[in-house]
C-alpha cells in the first residue's frame, strides 16, 4: 500500500481517497505530493483547540496588570535623553522596518492585497502602500539613510503585491533596499476535523497568522539579511494603520533605556469591548490577550481611579532586538482558532458555499512572541498621533474614520 493511502488512514482523512480517485495523474500528483508534506500530528493538536471556549483560552494562567509609560508624562529632559538614544541608532544604520501585509482583508471588503486600497485623504487618494513608502521616505531624508523595508506577503497576495510595487515604481522607494517574504500556510479543518478540498482540488490552506512572521524570517533569510546589513532593531508594523509611526525615536531609547529587548506602543481602549489586543501580564510575563479571547469580566475591570486594569491596546506598533527576533523565531508559538465560513468541493465535485461559518482556521499571533521574555517597554502614545485603522467597510475603524484622523494629523483641512 502507499504512504499516502496509510498516513489517510491512520489519521481518518479517508475521504481524500474518494478525491484522488476521480483525479487525472497530474492532479492526482499533485494532491498526493501535498498529503506527503502535511504534519498530520500537528493537525490533531490543531483541531483540539478548535471551538475553545473563550474564557477557557486562559484558564489556570495567573492575568496582571502591566506597567507602561506615558508618552505625553515624560519630562521633557528625559524626552530628549530618550530621543537622542533612538536617533543614533536609526542615523547609524542599525534600524529596518517590516510592515505586515499578509491578511486577507476580508472586513474591508477589498479585492486585492489590503495595501493596495486606495484611501480617499487630502490633497490626494493615497494606496496604503503608498503611505507607508511616503512615511519612510520622509524619515529617510530626515536621517539622512534609507532604511531598510521589508514586507511580509502570503501565498495569496505574494504575486499581486510585489507587481503592484512594480507597477508604481516603489512609489520612489529605493528598490534594493525593499525585499519581500512569504508567510507560512495551515490546511483548515471541517467542524469534524476533515480536511477540505479547494475548486483546483488542492488542500484547502490558509495563511497561519501574522505570529508566523518569526519563522518566516529566519527561513527565508530576512534575520541574516539584516544580520549582514549590521541591522540591531527592528520595528514591525501592520499594513493597515494610515498614521503608523514607524520611526518613534522615543520607543526605540526608552527601550535601549529600560534594558529590553523587546516594546510596543499602546493606546487607551475607547471602550472596554474595542476590538483589540491588550496588555497585561501572564504568569508575569509580558503578553497581550486578543480581543476574542478576553472575557467580559476582565475586558471591563478597573482600577481606583477607574481606569481599565487592561486597557492599554496593542496598535501592532512593536519594536524587536535583532537577537530577540532570533529567540523568538526558535520557538513554536501557539495557535488559536478562528471559526470561519469557507467555500469547498465535496466528494461529488461540487462546490459547497456556505453562509454559516462552517469550518477552523489555525493561526499563531505576533504578540505571543512577548510572552519568551521577562520584561517589555510598552509606550502609551495617544489615538490621534498613532493609530488610524482601517479593519471595517464602514463604521468604527472605517476608511471614513481613517481619513479623518489621517487629514487632521497632517492638518489637511
Ligand atoms: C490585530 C491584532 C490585535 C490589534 C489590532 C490592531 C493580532 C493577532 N491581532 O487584530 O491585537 O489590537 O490588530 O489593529 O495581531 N496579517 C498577516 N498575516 C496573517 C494575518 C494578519 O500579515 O495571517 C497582518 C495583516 O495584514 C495586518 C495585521 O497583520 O497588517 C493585522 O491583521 P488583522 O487580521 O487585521 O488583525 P486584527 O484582527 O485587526
Amino acid at each position: 500500500m502507499k504512504d499516502y493511502v496509510e498516513l489517510l488512514k491512520k489519521y481518518n482523512q479517508e475521504h481524500i481517497l474518494k478525491y484522488i480517485s476521480k483525479l487525472d495523474d497530474d492532479k492526482k500528483k499533485n494532491l498526493i505530493h501535498q498529503i506527503e508534506k502535511l504534519d498530520f500530528e500537528q493537525l490533531n493538536e490543531l483541531y483540539k483547540i478548535s471551538n475553545r471556549d473563550k474564557n477557557k483560552a486562559i484558564k489556570g494562567v495567573i492575568i496582571e496588570h502591566i506597567p507602561f509609560v506615558d508618552k505625553y508624562k515624560l519630562e521633557n529632559e528625559r524626552k530628549e535623553t530618550l530621543t537622542n538614544i533612538g536617533e543614533n541608532i536609526i542615523k547609524s544604520n542599525k534600524y529596518a522596518v517590516v510592515t505586515m501585509a499578509g491578511g486577507q482583508g476580508t472586513r474591508l471588503g477589498h479585492n486585492g492585497p489590503k495595501g493596495t486600497y486606495k484611501l480617499d485623504v487630502k490633497p490626494n487618494a493615497k494606496y496604503l502602500f503608498e503611505i507607508l513608502a511616503e512615511n519612510l521616505l520622509r524619515e529617510n531624508k530626515k536621517y539622512n539613510v534609507v532604511i531598510p523595508w521589508y514586507i511580509m506577503t502570503s501565498t495569496e497576495n505574494n504575486e499581486k503585491t510585489v507587481s503592484f510595487f512594480e507597477e508604481h515604481n516603489y512609489f520612489g522607494y529605493p528598490k534594493d533596499s525593499i525585499r519581500f517574504f512569504r508567510q507560512g500556510n495551515l490546511p483548515l479543518l471541517s467542524e469534524e476535523g476533515k480536511l477540505l478540498i479547494d475548486e483546483n482540488y488542492n488542500i484547502k490552506i490558509a495563511s497561519d497568522g501574522n505570529g508566523s512572521i518569526y519563522k518566516s524570517m529566519k527561513n527565508e533569510g530576512i534575520l541574516s539579511d539584516m544580520k549582514k546589513r549590521g541591522v540591531e532593531w527592528v520595528f514591525i508594523g501592520a499594513v493597515d494603520n494610515a498614521i503608523l509611526n514607524m520611526c518613534d525615536p522615543i520607543l526605540i531609547g526608552l527601550t535601549i533605556d529600560e534594558n529590553n529587548e523587546v516594546a510596543s506602543k499602546s493606546v487607551v481602549k475607547v471602550n472596554p469591548h474595542e476590538k483589540v489586543g491588550v496588555f497585561c501580564k501572564k504568569d508575569s510575563k509580558p503578553a497581550v490577550i486578543e480581543y476574542t479571547e478576553l472575557p467580559d469580566q476582565l475586558a471591563e475591570e478597573t482600577d481606583e481611579e477607574g481606569e481599565l486594569l487592561y486597557g492599554e491596546s496593542h496598535i501592532m506598533c512593536n519594536l524587536y532586538s535583532l537577537n530577540a527576533l532570533e529567540k523568538i523565531a526558535n520557538q513554536n508559538l501557539p495557535y488559536h482558532s478562528a471559526h470561519k465560513k469557507v467555500n469547498y468541493i465535496d466528494e461529488k465535485g461540487n462546490l459547497v458555499e456556505s453562509n454559516e461559518p462552517n469550518a477552523y482556521k489555525y493561526e499563531a499571533f505576533i504578540f505571543d512572541g512577548f510572552n519568551y521574555f521577562n520584561n517589555m517597554t510598552i509606550l502609551r502614545g495617544i489615538r490621534e498621533e498613532d493609530f488610524a485603522p482601517i479593519k471595517n467597510k464602514e463604521g468604527v475603524d472605517s476608511p471614513y474614520t481613517a481619513i479623518k484622523l489621517y487629514n487632521e494629523f497632517w492638518k489637511l483641512n
